[in-house]
Formats: structure tokens, sequence, C-alpha cells
């Protein structure tokens, strides 16, 4: 038996991914080590049991294990339907049974064991995105770009843990999580599926949320992780989804890799692609991609698995092939490993075609037997990986005892997402306000605080996951004396104004909350940042009242605009999932301080798009000099985050001052003293900035560059450390279209941290 905790191979000989994993990912490496410095290519060993399996399988069993199809297309006859197609993989499944679902995946297993000429079991994935949400009463932990707003990647790996644990318990081996594309374009309908706008923030995350799924159980990983989706994905030029990307060069490897970077250094198992075109071509049948970049450049050894159906979208949507068969081909000569075919609803795009049609190209010589042989043993590594060879099958009595868990840490996320965006000193209410009206369309509606990809694609449907929503988390955080009024309206609708009015003009504070619906993928693209109307109308109403009042936002993006000028109060709580409200009513009644900081920019409109805080300048936002026809100022900046308390900063160091451009990627360790000089409690989060001053190539107007954070109390004072490289700037030097390779170029760089504008200079020489 292979022990799966050594990082050498059977062979004694070390992958490269084990040694990234071994030496540990993001410090090492996550913008740097792969492209900045030619890391020598190790040649991929594979151990002697997928040597051997590949070596003895037919061409048909070969192709099984390159697919992937969903659960509910085995149907009735599992024997039948495994003998036919052997596929290496199933997925999805939606189910309120936990003891269930491990019993019929491990019913399905004998059968395709059964049927499998190796004994080889299938991987069963699903998107278990933020936590195990496709089982009913699991608890739902916020989106990601709640995580990303906490600043704080142990979430990110401790609600991993959790949810790879109850994702084994219940038969599942594989999440398609987490997503490392940048989120730098709210109209697009995926932006709460990442982090983060910056590249250094969301690497950190993505890096723990790997680990997280990826943590070792009896020697093997508890469950795979799949960075997705590679690469560019988020960026498609008009802002709706699995439209055409145009990214250059420099902003590529500079931005957009980093993040994968990282979690390929983490052990990421597995790479999903991106459904999208970049710079005209699918990434589905882009060999430099996922050969050249990812494989040569980032050192990925894993699984490639295409998105959903992705062949047929090369012919249907981008019309990059003819037909589906010559999409296969070009898919499989690219890089994809195993095709994720997963239903019979489109007729030219079925787990039979796409097996008849990659049987026709191997014997045709189009796609070379190595290259299946390549992609069949990446499969089987990665089962290898998860222990699937020693026990693929779940435990039905543990599956009993994982619904429900880890409440405690999906409140906290929730509490240390929580971003005040602005306050007149409304907030926080006290408990004893007497009456407080809780009001707007999301005040205790369940589907709007969980976002898509809850217990459904686009919203939870019938069955509700646990959740404490904002009216509840008020009801039980006011004292006594506090009586809670509600008065809900739609996030369309406003036909209760004078009810509204009424209850807020007899209430001591008021609060609404507002934002969005739920929704996944293209059904989630929007030309518009602005709330509703009748939202906007809603805090119309409410602030002609002068009831003291404060806004809540629970949405996937950026959203609201104008209201903004009408709300004395605001706090951004993303969509936080089981336990949102408590955390909301917390940070709203001043049991909690709130610290999150905004992990994106919120522009004032779509016009200001994508004005992100690491856009090459000119500044056009941030000096109170934004040119006369341009409103470029954003709403809020990225990193804003108020507090009920006031930190003041002193003593900027920065230590080495001087580093010699071969070892840039140093640490650094820059250094603040942080005061609480307000009346409260309160943690702190400390990002570094860095830009590099002038210079041929312009870089990027401040980019983070490492993070720490501190609890303080009033009166409080601390030195901040935090440990930094500028590895993160490296950039493409050049010319316009120079694909050079990524380096830190010599020049002053002017280092900051917090909220404090005071700058240091970091010298490279
Ligand atoms: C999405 C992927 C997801 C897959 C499987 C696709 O539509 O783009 O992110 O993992 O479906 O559900």
């Amino acid at each position: 038996m292979l022990d799966n905790n050594d990082h050498s191979t059977p062979d004694g000989g070390t992958t490269r991914r084990r040694f990234m994993e071994a030496t540990g990912g993001i410090g090492l490496s996550a913008a740097l080590g792969g492209y900045l410095a030619s890391e020598p290519v190790r040649a991929k060993r594979t151990s002697e049991r997928v040597r051997t399996l590949v070596s003895e399988m037919s061409l048909r069993e070969k192709i099984g294990q390159m697919t992937q199809v969903a659960a509910y297309e085995v149907g009735d006859d599992p024997t039948a339907f495994f003998e036919e197609y052997q596929p290496g993989s199933l997925m999805y499944a939606t189910t309120d049974d936990p003891v269930g679902l491990a019993e019929d995946v491990n019913e399905l297993l004998d059968a395709s064991i059964e049927a499998q000429p190796h004994d080889v079991p299938f991987v069963f994935g699903i998107d278990a995105v933020h936590g195990n949400n496709n089982l009913d009463g699991a608890t739902i932990f916020p989106h990601n770009h709640g995580v990303g707003a906490t600043w704080n990647e142990e979430y990110a790996r401790r609600t991993a843990e959790h949810t790879s644990e109850t994702l084994r318990a219940t038969g599942t081996h594989w999440t398609f999580s987490p997503v490392a594309d940048l989120q730098r374009d709210p109209r697009w309908g995926r932006f709460y599926e990442g982090f983060s706008e910056d590249p250094y923030l969301s690497s950190r995350m993505v890096a723990e949320k790997v680990r997280g799924y990826e943590r070792r159980e009896s020697g093997y990983k508890a469950a795979g992780a799949t960075i997705k989706h590679f690469a560019g994905y988020s960026e498609p030029r008009h802002g709706d989804d699995r439209t055409p990307a145009l990214i250059p060069y420099r902003t590529f490897r500079h931005a957009h890799l980093p993040p994968f970077h990282a979690g390929i250094c983490a052990g990421a198992e597995t790479v999903m692609v991106n459904s999208g075109s970049v710079n005209g071509v699918p990434a589905h049948a882009s060999k430099e991609l996922l050969q050249d970049i990812l494989r040569d450049e980032l050192g990925f050894e894993g699984l490639v698995v295409s998105d959903w159906h992705d062949f047929y979208r090369m012919v249907a949507v981008h019309g990059f092939a003819d037909d589906v068969k010559e999409a296969v081909r070009l898919g499989i000569n690219a890089g994809i490993d195993m095709y994720m075919v997963p239903a019979a609803d489109i007729e030219s795009d079925t787990v039979d075609t796409y097996q008849t049609y990659l049987r026709e190209l191997v014997e045709s010589g189009e796609i070379p037997t190595d290259r299946v042989d390549d992609a069949v043993a990446n499969v089987l590594a990665f089962k290898e990986a998860l222990g699937l060879f020693e026990d693929p099958y779940a435990d039905p009595g543990r599956a009993s005892e994982v619904g429900g868990g880890a409440r405690d840490l999906a409140y906290e996320v929730a509490a240390d997402s929580v971003t005040l965006l602005q306050n007149d000193g409304t907030l926080p209410f006290d408990p004893e306000v007497g009456t407080v009206l809780v009001t707007g369309p999301s005040a205790d509606d369940v589907a709007n605080m969980m976002g898509g990809w809850t217990l459904g694609w686009q919203r939870v449907g019938e069955t509700l996951p646990p959740a404490v929503t904002p009216l509840d988390g008020i009801e039980t955080a006011v004292g006594d004396a506090t009586n809670v009024v509600h008065e809900p309206t739609g996030l369309h609708e406003f036909d209760n104004e004078s009810a509204v009015r009424e209850a807020a003009s007899d209430a001591d504070a008021v609060v609404a909350v507002l934002g969005e619906g739920p929704y996944a993928e293209e059904h989630g693209d929007t030309d518009t940042l602005e709330l509703p109307a009748a939202q906007r109308e809603l805090v119309r109403t409410l602030d002609s009242v002068g009831t003291p009042f404060a806004g809540v936002i629970f949405a996937g993006r950026p959203r609201g605009t104008d209201v903004f000028d009408r709300l004395p109060a605001a706090v951004m709580a993303y969509l936080p999932g089981t336990m949102g409200g408590t955390a909301v009513a917390d940070a709203v009644f001043g049991n909690v301080n709130p610290a999150g900081r905004l992990p994106f920019t919120w522009p004032a409109g779509t016009g200001q798009l994508l004005n992100v805080h690491n856009a090459y300048p000119p500044e056009l936002f941030g000096t109170g000099e934004t040119p006369p026809t341009s409103t470029q100022e954003p709403l809020f900046p990225f990193g804003h985050g108020l507090s009920y308390t006031e930190f003041e900063y002193e003593d900027l160091r920065v230590d080495p001052a001087t580093i010699p451009a071969e070892r840039a990627n140093r640490r650094i360790v820059t250094s603040v003293r942080v005061t609480n000089v307000g009346s409260r409690s309160g943690d702190h989060v400390v990002p570094v900035y860095a830009h590099r001053r002038g210079g041929a190539i312009p870089s990027p107007m401040t980019e983070v560059i490492g993070f720490d954070r501190a609890s303080l109390d009033p009166g409080e004072s601390t030195r901040v450390n935090v440990r930094a490289s500028i590895a993160q700037l490296a950039t493409v030097p050049g010319d316009v279209f120079s694909k050079d390779e990524l380096r830190v170029l010599p020049g002053e760089y002017a280092i900051t941290a917090g909220d404090w504008e005071e700058e240091r200079t970091l010298t490279v020489v």
C-alpha cells in the first residue's frame, strides 16, 4: 500500500507537485516561484500501480476513465450502464438524506467496480462550494467574497475542512471548488464565487481552501479540490458569463495566474477549465493554456477536467470547431483529461457520442495513444491520492452524524466578514432601543442570504437550509424590553409604503435588509449595479421618516449606488449563509465590532469598470483630482471597512530597505504600530500595499503584498509585523505585446500599511 503522507513516489522520485506541497505553498511561490524563476520541469513520475493499470487497460476502459457523467444518468440498471460506459467519475446529487446518499453511492460503487475489469472505482464529485451545499441540513458558510472580506485565510481552510468531512462521510470524494478566478467585474454573475479582485488576497484564500478540502485522513486526502476555471474566465469583456475575454498577457500573468499557482502549490489535485474564450481561443482548445502554462510553467501534475458540456460549447457557443467530434479532438489534444459530459440533454453530446468520437479519434491516430495514457494516468493518480483503491466507500454510520455541524464556525466567518461601509454614528443601535422595525426584502428570506449553489443551482427550492435570518437574529440580539416589528417588502415590489412609513414612524430604530435575490452563472449577469427601484424607494421612504435607520446588504457583488446617499449607516453582509442573521444582528447592535474589509472595489456604477485598485495608472480615483469628464471615484475603495472604534498608525518600518532583484522573493517585514484610540475593543486588519514608483513598465497603482490583524482593547497599542514579499509585483517586462518572463524590476517600491498614507521605500537593486 502506498503511504500518501510520504512526499516521494513509490519509485523514490519526488514529483514537482509533492515537492511544492512539502515545501509550502504561498510563502515560497504563490505569485513567484514557478514563473519568476524558471523552475526545472521535473519529469512526472506515476506510481507502479498507476503505470501497471495504464499498461493493462483496454482502450474502452481508458475512454471510460476519461468520462464524467451525472449520477442521474445511470438510470435503473446501474450494472448495464457501468458495463456499457465504465465512467471514471460520476457527479452531482442533491439530497435530504445523507445516510441514503452514502448507501446509494456505495451501491453504485459496487456495481461500477464489478463492471470495471480492473476493479477501479469511480470518483464522485460535486459543487460543494460554501459548505456541503447540496446536502439538506448541512451548515452553509458564507460565499467566497464574504470569506475574502475577513482577510483571514484560516476561515477558508476551516470551512473547507468541515466540508470535506461531510463530503467523504456521504460518499463524495471530490468538490469542484475553490474558484481561483479574480473578481474584477461585478456585472458578471459569478462574482461572489471568488474571493477578491486582488491576486495576493485571492491566492492566500485559494491555497488554504485547497488545503482544507484535501486534509489528510488515514494517510489519504479526504477530498479532492478543483481550482477553477483555468484561466481568465472572470473577465469576459462585456461582463456576461461565458463570453469572450480579452486579456493582455501582462495582466494575465501578473494578476490572473497567481491564485491558480497558489492552489497548485497547495497541492490541488484537479483543475477545471474555463468555458469561455481568451483572446479568441476557447480555453478548452488551448494547448498554450493547458499545456505550456498550466503544466510546464505552473507545474500542475494533476487531473484536468472540462467544464459542463464544453466540447459541445466549442461548437455551439464559440463556433471554433465544426462539430463535436472535432471539438473532442481539439480538447483532448490540448490537455483535457476528463470530459464532463453530464447529461443526455444535448443530442450531439452525450456520453455515448463522446466515447464513440474518442475511440474513433484514437483509432485513426488523430489523438495519440500517449495522450490518452497520460490522461488516464492523471485520473488514476487522483484516485490513488484519495485512497479510493483502498476504500472508496462511505460509512453510512458517519453520514448520520455530519449534517448541521460547524455552526459556530459559520457564525465566526459571517461575523468577521461584515463590513461597515458608512456610519454617521447611527450604529451600533442600543439593544434596549425600544421598538425596532426590521424591513426590506431580505429581512426574513433564507434564499437571499444564501445566494446560488445552495440546495439548488439558482436558489434554494422547497426545503431550506438551516438559517438564522436577520429578523431571527435581531429578536435574539435585543433586550427583553425591545419590541421587534417586521414589515416585509419585495426585491422588486414596494406596495406597502404606507405600512412601512407608519411602522418606521412608530419605531425608535429601523434596519432595512436590502440587496439581491439568489442567482448563479449567466442568470446573475447584470448591466446595472443600482438596487432595484422598489428598494431605492424603500430607502427614500425611510429617509423621509427620520427615524434612525441602517441598511444591511446581502448581495453577490457590490450592489447599490445612489442608495448610499440616503443611508445614515450601511453594512455589507455578502451572502453569509446559515448564521448570517446572527452575524448581522450582532454587528448592528454592537455585540460585534465590524472588522471586515472590502476584498473588491465598490464602483459608483458600471461606467467605472474595471477601475480596480490594481489597475494601471493614471490613478483615476482616490486623489480628488478626477478628470472633469470622468467620475471615477468609487463609492468605497478596495480594502475599505469602518469600525465602531478608531485606529491610529505610527512608526512604519520596512526591513530590509534594500534587496537585490534576484532575491526579490525574500521576505520583507513591514511593521507599524497600531493603537485603538476609540472606546470599544476591535479587530483591525492591516493590509500592506506596494507599487513601483515610475519605470519603463508601469506598475499597478497599488497591490496587496501581505496582511495581518490585531485585536485591540481601547487604549491598547501593538506593533503589527506583516511578513510580505514584493514577488507579487513581478511584471512582464518589454513592449506592448512582450511575452518575456515575469520579473521583479529594479527600482523604488512605495510601501504603505492599512489606512495610513505614510510611505516607506523599498529599493530593489
Ligand atoms: C460550472 C462549473 C461547475 C459545473 C458542475 C458548470 O456550469 O461552470 O463551475 O463546477 O457546472 O456543476
